[in-house]
């Protein structure tokens, strides 16, 4: 298998965000055939069951089933929604070991199963997780996806768009950086329609805006257990992008070999995306309030990340 041919998706964890991520796929037609893999194997057995009947009015036909790590073999893409998620009052980088000792088992059984296609990770924290699927899996990074800051991006526009009475849709801004407590809003270049905005905001207002965006996930976890539909559809626009051969930008996370002045490290940087999966990362501008906050958010993953590296 060619890993520029076909259209397998091979979903690894159906929880919150798993599930949700399958429904949103189906329910654009993005791919023709999706494999769920769950160590809870009843649970996935019902969610393709209960995906299944729905199928008759979903816009194209579509394969989907229950499988195992064997159904990577000649997957496309392998994304992977499993593991822990935080719990109120927990921070991403919280789920460290456990979700790095699941990755490792995981990991391993995909690529036994001779998978040699575009790996797309969402666990958290997901910049770590991101880095040690490279690692482990030993494919090269532009085949090493993770969704980095894509929610937080869209969390960031959709706000922004309320603010200006403007489709989320125009809006052109950024977050970078980690998808957690150290991200940075890249103001400089934020524009609607090619105007800048920053200027439009008093500072009270920005920060009001960003600390929003920062924590909305603890917001919605002290509510309602999880999230998951805002990174579900993140991660199908994701999943379009490649299938399709988008070359689109989006905020996802690479790896930094030298850009924006840094080195091995999975971060949030607008990347394009094309049927190779990464093609190359944007370097924005950024001016150095931002560069200052860019290099403390790498600095903050590099420390929770290298004891594991040694
Ligand atoms: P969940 O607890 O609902 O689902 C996790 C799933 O992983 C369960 O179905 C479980 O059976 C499965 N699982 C656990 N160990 C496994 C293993 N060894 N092999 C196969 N499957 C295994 O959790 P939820 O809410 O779906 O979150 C999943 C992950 O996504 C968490 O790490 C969470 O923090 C992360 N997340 C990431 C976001 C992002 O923007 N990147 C946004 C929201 C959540
Ligand atoms: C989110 O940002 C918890 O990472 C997850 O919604």
């Amino acid at each position: 298998m060619n890993f520029t041919q076909g259209d397998k998706v091979v979903l690894v964890g159906t929880g919150a965000v798993g599930s949700s991520y399958a429904y949103a796929l189906i329910n654009q037609g993005i791919c023709e055939e999706l494999v769920l893999v769950d160590i809870n194997e009843a649970k996935t057995k019902a969610d393709a069951m209960d995906l299944n009947h729905g199928l008759v009015y979903a816009p194209i036909p579509q394969k989907i089933k229950y499988g195992n790590y064997s159904d990577c073999k000649d997957a496309a893409i392998v994304v992977i929604c499993a593991g822990a998620a935080q719990k109120p009052g927990e921070t991403r980088l919280d789920l460290v070991s456990k979700n790095l000792a699941i990755f490792k088992s995981i990991v391993g059984s995909i690529m036994n199963s001779g998978f040699n296609g575009i790996f797309l990770v969402a666990s958290n924290p997901v910049d770590i997780l991101a880095y040690a699927t490279w690692k482990y899996s030993g494919l090269p990074k532009e085949r090493v996806i993770g969704s980095g800051t894509i929610l937080d991006s869209a969390r960031f526009r959709f706000l922004l768009g309320e603010e200006f009475g403007v489709a989320p849709t125009s809006v052109h801004a950024y977050i970078i950086g980690e998808h957690g407590d150290s991200e940075l809003p890249v103001w400089s270049t934020a524009n609607i329609s090619g105007k800048l905005i920053a200027t439009d905001l008093t500072d009270q207002r920005k920060d009001e805006i960003f600390v929003q965006v920062r924590d909305a996930a603890y917001e919605i976890i002290e509510s309602k257990g999880a999230t998951y539909y805002g990174i579900a559809m993140g991660l199908a626009r994701i999943t379009k992008a490649i299938l399709r051969n988008e070359e689109v930008v989006l905020p996802v996370g690479s790896l930094l070999e030298g850009e924006y002045g840094h080195s091995d490290v999975y971060v949030g940087v607008p990347t394009i995306i094309n049927r190779w999966g990464r093609k190359s990362i944007v370097e924005l501008s950024l001016n150095p309030e931002e560069k200052e906050k860019l290099a403390n958010s790498v600095k903050t993953l590099k420390e929770v990340q290298s004891p594991f590296w040694k």
